[in-house]
């Protein structure tokens, strides 16, 4: 079915040259490189943030990408989270140090086709996209929320989404968010079909499936070519820039070519070729940071929103110039908060819109996903764009979601919670503290801490309440990171025994966290969101996997209504 060819590249080259006499003992700051001198080593890095791409800006000593505030240390070569910056190659000739960027292009080929290509916009990142012999679709999500219970579809889904994404031949899943990999939408699927998957490290895509019985999942390198059935769809998966488990689809089907850069931040570390449409997350507002982080005051959390919220675009629009795109797709980000639980994230939380990348300068075309739900495209260029009206599915009210989440999800007990912890094989310089909490954070009903700084993890009760001034009086300048995550009991539950990452506390608003110091403690997000996940050797001791017993009620109902 997928025929693997050998991947082509174009490759850019350029050089910097640096005369070695400029470079003193310590730091050097240079317009695109940060240079470090310790007697005879020299160590180089690129001013480009490995978060997503921002410039690390240096003033005296202090090196801060403007982004979203990381810290760089040329000393150490790491970030204050403790990520390590990779160090550029160089040679040293005639006293100058020349440091050669070469950029490979991934590039597919292009197979004429006389037929077009139509892309259907379903919902959120769920398309279909349907050409010559072949018709697949990405991350579906239909219907009920994800994250918990923080994200909700804004518009209803069409009634015979099922039908349509059963016939087609794969399934691309870009991440491991629910919002992409959205459990209840997978679970009505024949367990037989054909789901394609990038293969990350952690398995965290692969991982889930499994543990929802997929029994036919494709995991595929990045940067590897691949043709469909000998038709005249090649694609291939891109790895996103940055530390986390995320990717995009690239593809050619006939003489137009597309990219899917989903929510990837940095998408192939931004070497990407031209492309005749790119799609990608438009809205932002996406990370439930500032909002649930007590570092922060109300004011302070409204500037880092709005400058976020511009952040974002620039960066697409960045993208869109570098791949000289001729239509940009919005999509991804139609999402809201719903839940009175959420009222304060969906009175304050910033996103961009679909028109706010209306170019004015008519450079790209922005299609419109609320105006239009079909895109069919010939040889490079957009042929038509309808909006067809179908009958909507009839999902469940969002209070019902509530009701059933809220009646699954009541029971945990230390020894549960002390299994967990102590089978997660963590170790980091980090202490965690969690109080279980009812929905409006008044009531604590589990007070714990969790020290993995020593070779076995210990975990502890306390009787009393833990709160931010107790853990600021323990925290002293040389002590290991504090984390406290106050969190709703049912919301925590979902992800303990079902397995699941906990990232989905925050980007669904479950939960408020305090930081000592205020860093992003990266290792220990990582762990918890894609490698302790869906782990089949830990579910021993864990009740089960409730969420199957969750759907079926879900479905029952929904075929009442
Ligand atoms: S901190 Fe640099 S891009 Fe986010």
């Amino acid at each position: 079915m997928f025929i693997e060819k050998k991947t082509k590249y174009k490759i850019q080259k350029d050089f910097s040259t640096i005369e070695l006499t400029e470079i003193k003992e310590g730091t050097n700051n240079f317009d695109n490189f940060i240079i470090f001198k310790n007697n005879n080593i020299i160590d180089i890095y690129d001013r480009r943030c490995d978060h997503a791409g921002g410039k690390i800006l240096s003033t005296k000593n202090h090196h801060t990408c403007p982004y979203h505030n990381w810290k760089f240390s040329p000393e150490t070569g790491r970030y204050n989270n403790g990520l390590e910056k990779k160090k550029l190659k160089f040679k040293i000739t005639n006293k100058k140090i020349i440091i050669e960027n070469k950029k490979f292009i991934p590039q597919l080929n292009f197979i004429k086709s006389k037929k077009s290509v139509s892309i259907e916009y379903i919902n959120h990142a769920f398309l279909i996209i349907e050409g010559d012999g072949f018709k697949f679709a990405t991350d579906p999500w239909a219907l009920g929320p994800a994250f918990g219970l923080g994200w909700w579809l804004k518009n209803k889904t069409k009634r015979n989404w099922l039908k349509e994404l059963q016939s087609c031949d794969f399934i691309y899943i870009s991440h491991n968010h629910p919002d992409h990999l959205h459990q209840l939408s997978l679970s009505l699927l024949k367990k037989d079909k054909q789901i394609v998957v990038p293969n990350f490290k952690s398995n965290s895509v692969s991982k889930f499936l499994e543990s929802m019985n997929f029994k036919n999942i494709k995991k595929i390198d990045f940067l590897k070519h691949f043709n469909f059935k000998k038709t005249d769809l090649n694609f291939m998966i891109l790895k996103s820039g940055d530390f986390k488990d995320d990717s995009g689809l690239y593809f050619t089907a006939g003489n137009t070519s597309f990219l899917l850069a989903v929510d990837s931040n940095n998408l192939n570390s931004h070497n990407l070729p031209n492309i005749d449409l790119y799609a990608a997350s438009f809205a932002g507002g996406a990370s439930g940071f500032p909002l649930i982080f007590d570092n922060y005051s109300e004011k302070q959390k409204v500037k880092i929103l709005s400058k976020n919220k511009l952040l974002f675009k620039t960066i697409r629009l960045k993208e869109i110039h570098l791949t000289s795109t001729k239509y940009f797709l919005p999509y991804a980000g139609s999402f809201l908060e719903k839940l009175d639980r959420n009222s304060y994230i969906k009175k304050n939380n910033q996103k961009n819109s679909v028109d706010d990348y209306i170019d004015i300068n008519n450079k790209f075309k922005t299609l419109d996903i609320n105006k239009n739900n079909i895109f069919e495209f010939f040889d490079g260029k957009l042929l038509s764009q309808k909006n067809i009206k179908y009958p909507v599915l009839n999902d469940l009210d969002e209070k019902k979601y509530e009701a059933n989440f809220q009646n699954i999800y009541t029971k945990i007990t230390k020894k549960s919670l002390n299994n967990y912890f102590l089978k997660s094989k963590f170790h980091d310089n980090l202490i965690l503290f969690i109080s279980l909490m009812n929905v409006d954070y008044t009531k604590s009903f589990f007070n714990l801490s969790i020290n993995f700084t020593k070779k076995t993890t210990k975990v502890k009760f306390y009787k009393t309440e833990i709160t931010k001034d107790i853990l600021r009086k323990q925290y002293k300048k040389d002590s290991p990171n504090l984390l406290f995550i106050s969190v709703r009991l049912e919301s925590f539950i979902n992800i303990l025994i079902n397995m699941d990452s906990w990232e989905n506390l925050v980007i669904g608003f479950e939960c408020k966290i305090f930081r000592l110091p205020n860093i992003y403690n990266a290792k220990f997000w990582h762990h918890f969101s894609n490698v302790y996940v869906k782990d089949k050797s830990q579910k021993k001791g864990i009740d089960c996997y409730s969420c199957e017993r969750l759907n079926q009620r879900i479905f029952n109902q929904i075929l009442n209504i």
